[in-house]
């Protein structure tokens, strides 16, 4: 059904340079179209991969003032750490963009000029909220107030977390300004509407095609046709802002484009910037303007309105008004999201983890791989840390890490490390031969329609059984008795090597390469291209290089620390919070004489019969002791072995509930009931002295 496509374009949605990237961002969006990418060039197909930091819009603004500062200050700071934490993470973008540059504010413009030049977009008065001390429009999350439909008192101006309801900010009930507190007025403003209703028919025409074509996900499908049930609605495409696109027109002043307008016209722009650092400024036309250009759409499912519906009519309405015209998206595959632990990933509840948190610990590519097994493509997904350790310790480390260490340690140790040569081929071996040139069929065919799970299980199941080969063979018996079967059976097992490399390029790159470099062949797996896999591509005599470890195991320990905190720590409820007034002034005479120190914790158990007591051995370098603490509802016990924290070590003991407590640990806590152990910012010795 699918045209003769001869390059592909891929898009991930543009982040918002308003916060990190995390956990759930990641599986939503940015690793399948990075799969996806990175499988298509090993295809050998013409791909460009493009994104970017969406830098406008009120969550933007309402972080600069939070922060009394600017939103170019927010949006510098995020996008770097953001672009930073992509590589770090492997993403492979040909291009990571901004839209603030200039380049992003013409082509927005020029959209925008377009439609308003062909009279499709119309000017209405409206009335909106205003806030008469901080004299300002209120749009969207700049007024919150009670919802409408589900009465969440906490509803945004824009949308309603609770329900779900797209809203109006004149809708709420009781409004309040985010910026004063104020009940706001209402005031007439003019604004620009994009009549979505019209294009609704062309629209359903649109992805029903597309659909027989390149088959679209169920789950998107049934979003696209419950906003056709509804039926589409005009939307406002300006606000009442400084920070964003200006309105190109006179009277516009204090108006920008709406960021949803002109956000997803930044895959264009950031094409077009492609384009110009790489000396040739009209190749972006090629991906975009022509139209044997296959373009893919990677988003998150509340992105989906927007790709699949707004962003085509923008392009329709361009296309009937102008000689050039835009290619739209053949497949939207948006995934559904990916909690943590259980619970929705949450900003403001602490509630997950960031992705640069996690990869000072964890390499890249063991958390690609747990977040591929565990991607969101049909429903909701979790990320747990135990399933984490144990697709690390059990798949990566055991299965794959296993079988190409012992094949290449074979090698090494029995050939001189070199490609041994295949003899005759006994049934056991054809087929595993006939597995491993099936692998690359069954693992491609679930890639080109979007199933990066289902894949990368084939690719997995490949290792598996040539683990079981490997055994079955028993080459090191085998050696002495029948040395022409060992070596064939031995090349085979190094040829499985080389295609797990080139099949797991996309899922887990850095891994690919190393095992790449273990077999001492030359450029990149990707390079040699996803079709040699499951071919003999080896050359028989030719030198291994030493092993590398591929995967480390992850330890009960290490894993329980990152668990316990947040997981204990959430059950609380974050009220308003009382400050405790500052003590009469003591001098430093007086603070000299606490003795604070460094402590190891060697062991912790709770008090038995007590709710809140948890009984902890410490060392403090030179001396062993316990201290009882009251910190049972908020860390438990196993979770502190192995840490070090901080503790008076000259106060007086004491008796807790029959246990002696030689010591005190330091903890922050507020009036709410929440509580936070002071730990290091680096490793030092315990006994060293905290002053
Ligand atoms: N910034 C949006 C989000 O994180 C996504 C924007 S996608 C774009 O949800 F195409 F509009 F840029
Ligand atoms: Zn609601």
């Amino acid at each position: 059904m699918s045209k003769n496509f001869k390059r592909i374009l891929i898009t991930a949605a543009l982040p918002y340079a308003n916060g990190k990237i995390h956990l759930g961002h990641l599986a939503g969006a940015y690793l399948p179209a990075d799969i996806y990418a990175r499988y298509q060039r090993s295809m050998g197909r013409d791909v460009l991969f493009v994104c970017g930091s969406d830098e406008h819009g009120v969550p933007i603004t309402i972080t600069a003032e939070q922060e009394k500062t600017t939103p170019q200050v927010v949006v510098d700071r995020y996008h770097f750490q953001n672009k930073k934490v992509f590589e770090d993470f492997g993403m492979s973008f040909d291009n990571y963009s901004r839209t603030t540059l200039p380049i992003h504010h013409e082509t927005a413009r020029e959209f925008f000029t377009v439609l308003y030049k062909s009279n499709i977009l119309r000017s209405k008065k409206e009335k909106q909220l205003y806030d008469e001390k901080a004299q300002m429009f209120l749009p969207d999350r700049y007024v919150e107030g009670t919802c409408p439909s589900c009465k969440n008192p906490d509803a945004r101006g824009d949308q309603c977390e609770k329900c779900g309801t797209f809203l109006n900010p004149t809708e709420l009930i009781n409004p309040k300004s985010k910026i004063t507190g104020e009940r706001p007025t209402v005031r007439e403003t003019n604004h620009f509407y994009f009549p979505l209703g019209k294009y609704q028919e062309r629209l359903q025409n649109y992805i029903s095609e597309a659909n027989k074509r390149d088959g679209w996900k169920p789950n998107v499908l049934q979003y696209c046709q419950s906003w056709f049930n509804d039926g589409l609605q005009d939307r406002a495409v300006t606000r009442d802002l400084n920070w964003g696109v200006k309105v190109p027109l006179d009277g516009f002043d204090n108006k920008v484009l709406y960021v949803w307008f002109e956000a997803v016209l930044g895959y264009i722009s950031s094409t077009k910037e492609w384009a110009e650092k790489i000396g040739k400024p009209d190749e972006w036309k090629k991906y975009w303007l022509d139209d044997s250009t296959k373009y893919v759409a990677f988003i998150g499912k509340d992105n989906v309105v927007f790709h699949c519906i707004v962003f085509p009519a923008i392009l329709m309405a361009w296309n009937d008004n102008n000689s050039i015209k835009y290619i739209l998206p053949e497949n939207v595959p948006a995934n559904e999201f990916l909690n943590y632990e259980g619970q929705k990933f949450s900003k403001s509840r602490g509630w997950g983890i960031d992705v640069d948190e996690f990869l000072k610990y964890y390499p890249a590519d063991t958390l690609r791989y747990t977040l591929t097994m565990n991607l969101p493509e049909s429903r909701d997904a979790d990320f747990y840390w135990k399933d984490f350790q144990s697709r690390t310790n059990n798949e990566l480390a055991d299965i794959l890490g296993n079988f190409v260490n012992r094949t290449i340690i074979f090698t090494i140790k029995n050939y001189d490390g070199k490609i041994p040569s295949k003899n005759s081929l006994q049934t056991e071996d054809e087929e595993m031969v006939k597995k491993m040139d099936e692998a690359r069929y069954l693992a491609g065919e679930c890639f080109e329609k979007y199933k990066f799970r289902d894949g990368t299980l084939e690719i997995m199941n490949l290792a598996r059984q040539a683990n079981k080969y490997f055994n079955d063979s028993e080459p090191w018996k085998i050696i002495r008795t029948d040395p022409e079967q060992c070596a064939t059976k031995i090349n085979i097992c190094l040829e499985i090597v080389r295609t797990l490399a080139i099949l797991f390029e996309p899922i887990m790159p850095v891994t690919s390469q190393k095992i790449w470099k273990m077999l001492n062949l030359p450029g990149m797996p990707s390079l040699t291209g996803w079709n040699q896999a499951g071919k003999f591509g080896l050359i028989e005599g030719s030198k291994l290089n030493e092993p590398l470890i591929l995967f480390k195991k992850i330890e009960n320990n290490d894993i329980q620390n990152h668990i316990s905190d947040d997981v204990m720590t959430e059950k609380e409820n974050v009220s308003a919070i009382n400050y405790e007034p500052v003590k009469p002034v003591i001098t430093f005479d007086e603070f000299k004489k606490i003795d604070l120190r460094v402590a190891k914790v060697i062991d912790a158990q709770t008090v038995p019969k007590s709710e809140k007591l948890i009984k902890i051995k410490i060392s403090i370098g030179n001396e062993e002791r316990q201290i009882v603490a009251g910190i049972a509802q908020h860390y438990k016990p196993e979770n502190l072995i192995g840490r070090k924290i901080i503790v008076v070590v000259n106060l007086q003991p004491a008796k807790l509930m029959g246990n002696e407590s030689n010591g005190m640990l330091l903890a922050a806590s507020n009036s709410s009931g929440k509580l936070s152990l002071l730990i290091l910012d680096k490793d030092i010795e315990e006994g060293s002295v905290v002053k």
